[in-house]
């Protein structure tokens, strides 16, 4: 039977190679990003159901859940870098935090509200995306690590509220996309691995299902 996936952030990066990535494997897509003419350009080559619209956007977030009624997977990868060039804690403006929050944290919680009922009738999977940055202690990412640290400890309780799922928060390591070039430039982020080869590992992951927990996939 033809699985379902939902992926934010689908319109470049890490998001557009796994949607290739599943495309291939003949899942049916609902995808998303802000901008839409990318966003629809994707979903043309993938035949998948393009949904621009922000993340932060509640209303968007019921319209992706109300697009796939069945599904097996839903992948948490859209996120906000914050200000750059990166600030220290000392100086972090307080509203930039709070977007980064929302975008990052806030965001993906109210969409796996939104897409639970299904996702507990399929038995179905969940992918947060979140980064080394949780953890480390790299200065000027304190901003964003502490939003993704936010991230791994919401779907941590959450894989132990939700036997019947399975969650992964998966830290996929350094990939040449454009994020990574906003935050250290795009000469040092052509060093960065192709986002397609860690999206060919993130696909194993969710083909092969193991159980719950955390994911470096580099
Ligand atoms: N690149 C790295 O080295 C690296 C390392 C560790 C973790 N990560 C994580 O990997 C994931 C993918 O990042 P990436 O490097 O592939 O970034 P990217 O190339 O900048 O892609 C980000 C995607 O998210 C979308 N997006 C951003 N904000 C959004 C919002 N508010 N609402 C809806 N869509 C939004 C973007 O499209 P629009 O701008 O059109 O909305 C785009 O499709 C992120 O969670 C990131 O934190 C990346």
């Amino acid at each position: 039977m033809t699985k379902t996936a939902i992926i934010t952030g689908a319109s470049r990066g890490l998001g557009l190679a796994l949607a290739r990535s599943l495309a291939a494997a003949g899942w049916n897509l609902v995808l998303t990003a802000r901008g839409a003419d990318d966003l629809e350009r994707v979903a043309a080559e993938l035949g998948a159901t393009a949904i621009p619209g922000d993340v932060t956007d509640r209303e968007h977030l019921q319209r992706l859940a109300r697009a796939a009624p069945e599904l097996d997977l839903l992948v948490n990868n859209a996120s906000d870098l914050g200000v750059t060039p990166l600030p220290p804690l000392a100086g972090y403006p307080l509203e930039a935090f709070r977007v980064l929050l929302e975008t990052n944290v806030t965001a993906p919680l109210a969409l796996i509200q939104a897409t639970l009922p299904a996702l507990r009738a399929a038995g179905g999977s969940i992918v947060n995306i979140t980064s080394d940055a949780a953890t480390g202690a790299y200065e000027g990412w304190g901003g964003y690590g502490a939003t993704k640290a936010a991230l791994e400890q919401l779907s941590n309780v959450l894989s132990a509220e939700e036997p019947g799922l399975r969650v992964w928060w998966v830290d996929p390591g350094e990939m040449n996309t454009r994020m990574l070039a906003d935050a250290v430039g795009a000469d040092e982020a052509a060093a960065a691995a192709d986002p397609a080869k860690v999206a060919t590992a993130l696909y194993d992951l969710v083909d092969s299902r193991p159980a719950s927990g955390k994911v470096s996939l580099q």
